[in-house]
């Protein structure tokens, strides 16, 4: 009998971070195995560093949701995509003519210039937070407006307040929600998107979404395929930024010599980051492929038609490279993690993750050095049911 993998599974590990030691026992002693999916069908569940980036970059397992045999992660999990196919679910030429349209806006340079104008939304944020008085929740009166703000700012659309994103970029990635609640999300997330594009037709702005809406009038884009492309970008820049400040705020909480440390020495700041996304691995659903062609990945035959599931949290705590995995150290040599993915579908916001995470740790330091969990850690609330981890609520004193 096959393991049924489930994402939701209990992270009973020493601490809240540590992968679910079931997955763990699966890399150590069986590293590409079969699971069951929640929907009784199978899987090669690949769970080393080494075999995650060779199925991630091998050209005979596809990223295409419309291959034959592509596994679905959870009863919602195609919502983003179903209606308006995206580069991210696209193999080949397909994929890289849509990605190519987009990496100049999230280049290294492009978010350094961008860096002010985040800082602003960051002070703004903590002027808010200490105009009232303690407790604040990290989470809402942080985290989340920070990744929709940032969001707005680079697509260029209007930042109609949190509640458009709480009603729809969070319910998206929550696969379990129920089916009528994921498709108002997904419906409202498209009229929202069809109808900033009918006023940039009437005036045209400034932003990611403007660009994209040039190539509809120059006969390059269809309309869907950018409502496709700003979906992905939209959701997929959101949820995983909010969950990956508060969980890394988290983390830092929880590892005090640590966070006393990077209060020290700012220059921990940039290697503790690439520290913080290995530790955190929030994408803990695996990620979907299927094999196009007969390939081999660990040693395993897998063969056409048979799905894939590359699993990041245990390939970041993997042994063969990381001394003492589970020990979160800002001050680690090795920081080739794979939280953003690996390969041509490796993530299009890892360098506005980056300094907006910069920015936060540094602006928090700096402005609320005294900033604290307010309650125990052992009480801080896990979610693990949607696709991204994260905390629901961190709550914080100064
Ligand atoms: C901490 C935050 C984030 C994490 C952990 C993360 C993680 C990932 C991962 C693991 C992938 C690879 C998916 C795959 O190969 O199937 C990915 C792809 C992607 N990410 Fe991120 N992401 C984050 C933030 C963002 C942001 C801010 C954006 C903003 C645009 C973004 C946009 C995308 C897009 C569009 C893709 C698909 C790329 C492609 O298929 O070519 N992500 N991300």
């Amino acid at each position: 009998m096959t393991m049924v993998f489930d994402y939701r599974a209990d992270r009973d590990g020493k601490t809240p971070f540590d992968p679910p030691p079931r997955y763990e026992d699966l890399r150590d002693e069986h590293p590409v195995s079969q699971v069951t999916m929640w929907d009784g069908s199978k899987a090669w569940f690949i769970t080393r560093q080494d075999d995650v980036r060779a199925a991630l970059a091998d050209e005979r397992i596809s990223a295409d949701n419309r291959s034959p045999g592509f596994p679905l992660v959870s009863p919602g999990s195609e919502v983003l995509t179903e209606s308006n196919p995206t580069f991210a679910r696209m193999d080949g030429p397909e994929h890289a003519r849509q990605r190519a349209m987009v990496n100049g806006d999230f280049t290294h340079k492009s978010m350094v210039q961008l860096q002010p104008q985040i800082q602003q939304i960051v002070d703004g944020l903590v002027d808010e937070m200490l105009t009232k008085s303690p407790p604040a929740d990290l989470v809402a009166e942080f985290a989340e407006p920070l990744a929709a703000q940032v969001m707005c700012l680079i697509l260029g659309i209007p930042y109609k307040g949190q509640d458009f994103f709480q009603r729809v970029a969070s319910t998206i990635p929550n696969h379990y929600a129920d089916q009528e609640k994921l498709d108002t999300a997904s419906a409202e997330l498209t009229q929202f998107i069809a109808d900033v594009l009918d006023s940039e037709a009437k005036r045209p702005g400034d932003g990611v979404l403007s660009r994209l809406a040039e190539r509809e009038g120059s006969g390059e884009l269809t309309r869907d395929d950018i409502i496709g492309m700003a979906r992905v970008m939209l959701v997929a820049g959101y949820g995983p930024t909010a969950n990956a400040t508060a969980l890394g705020m988290a983390a830092l909480f929880y590892h005090p010599a640590q966070l006393a440390a990077l209060r020290d020495d700012p220059a921990l700041i940039p290697g503790g980051i690439d520290e913080l996304l290995r530790y955190l691995t929030n994408f803990h659903t695996g990620l979907p492929r299927v094999a196009i062609s007969d390939t081999e990945i660990g040693g395993q035959r897998i063969r056409a038609g048979e799905a894939v599931l590359c699993y990041l949290p245990t390939a970041n705590f993997d042994p063969e490279w990381f001394e003492s995995p589970e020990t979160f150290d800002l001050r680690r040599k090795n920081r080739g993690n794979v939280s953003f993915g690996y390969g041509l579908h490796r993530c299009l916001g890892q360098n506005l993750v980056r300094i907006q995470m910069k920015v936060t740790i540094e602006t928090l330091n700096r402005r609320i050095p005294n900033l604290r969990l307010a309650i125990d850690r052992d009480q801080i609330p896990f979610r693990k049911d949607a696709a991204v981890y994260g905390v629901s609520e961190l709550p914080v004193s100064w």
